[in-house]
């Protein structure tokens, strides 16, 4: 039997994507998934009827994790379905793609807000549900933009690098009630984020084919990748890590030239 089997899992922004991905990947292993969505409820509708599918729970709930109210909302949500959580997976972003001279107090607030604000206040909904369980794991994902320099990012990559942060500070705080809290940084996955920047049409296919081909593991990483080490993240195996940002990429970061 899985290690996941009946866990309750939360992962924000699983409709789509790299959250859809890890939502999958739970609900086969046997745990029941909460599904949360903000603007596109049908994708949200269809990854639970696929987690359904496969014999698990799965409980779809819409809540902008930038606003504390509607924050709050899907765990009191969470706790009247399943009384408890054992795993939260902070995935859900947004960002304002622009350069530094073309960004506005609007869009660092949204993206700060969305990005980071949420999983510290996400979390504080977390730990007593945690707690009714014994303890959990919260995984944040992150990304290379935090201490690397991407195109039009810079509001995505200071709420990455605030993510990183809390992921240190939350980490030590909550290992005392045996709640483990890190972070996945991956390298470029081919989703629909990737659409979201203005010039992906010019260069989009471009940059995708620079960055698997100067990967040293030879390819992109897949949202599968990120969701195997989400897994371990979320896994017993993993309880002495605590507050770290582990990067997936490939080695694509690493080098200084190429
Ligand atoms: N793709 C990459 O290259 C890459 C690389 C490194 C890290 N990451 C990180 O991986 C995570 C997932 O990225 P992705 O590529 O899968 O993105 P994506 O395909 O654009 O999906 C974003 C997801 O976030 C949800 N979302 C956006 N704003 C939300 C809000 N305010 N409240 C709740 N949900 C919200 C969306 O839900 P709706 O559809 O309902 O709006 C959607 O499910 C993000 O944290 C991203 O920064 C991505």
């Amino acid at each position: 039997m899985s290690q996941f089997q009946d866990k309750v899992v939360l992962i924000t922004g699983s409709g789509r994507g790299i959250g859809r991905t890890i939502a999958l990947r739970f609900g086969q292993l046997g745990a029941h998934v909460v599904v949360n969505f903000f603007r596109n409820r049908a994708p949200a509708e269809k990854t639970a009827e696929a987690i359904r599918a496969k014999g698990s729970q799965a409980l779809v709930v819409k809540a902008n994790v930038g606003n504390i109210d509607s924050l709050a909302a899907m765990f009191a949500q969470i706790e009247a379905t399943f009384d408890g959580l054992d795993i939260f997976i902070h995935n859900a972003a947004s960002g304002f793609n622009r350069s530094v001279m073309e960004q506005k107090p609007k869009g660092w607030d949204w993206t700060m807000n969305i990005n980071a604000r949420s999983f510290l206040f996400a979390a504080q909904h977390a730990v007593p549900l945690m707690e009714k369980h014994g303890g959990g794991a919260i995984i944040a994902i992150s990304s290379l933009g935090s201490e690397r320099v991407i195109p039009d990012y810079v509001t995505v990559g200071a709420s990455k690098a605030a993510l990183e942060t809390l992921v240190r500070y939350l980490g030590v705080e909550l290992a005392d009630n045996n709640i483990i809290v890190n972070a996945v940084s991956p390298g470029l996955v081919d989703t629909d984020a990737l659409r979201h920047f203005a010039s992906f049409e010019e260069y989009g296919q471009a940059v995708i084919k620079e960055v698997g081909s100067n990967t040293p593991a030879g390819r992109l990483v897949t949202t599968e990748d990120v969701a195997d080490v989400v897994c371990f993240l979320a896994s017993s195996q993993a309880k002495m890590m605590c507050g770290q940002t582990i990067v997936l990429d490939g080695g694509y970061s690493l080098r200084a030239w190429r």
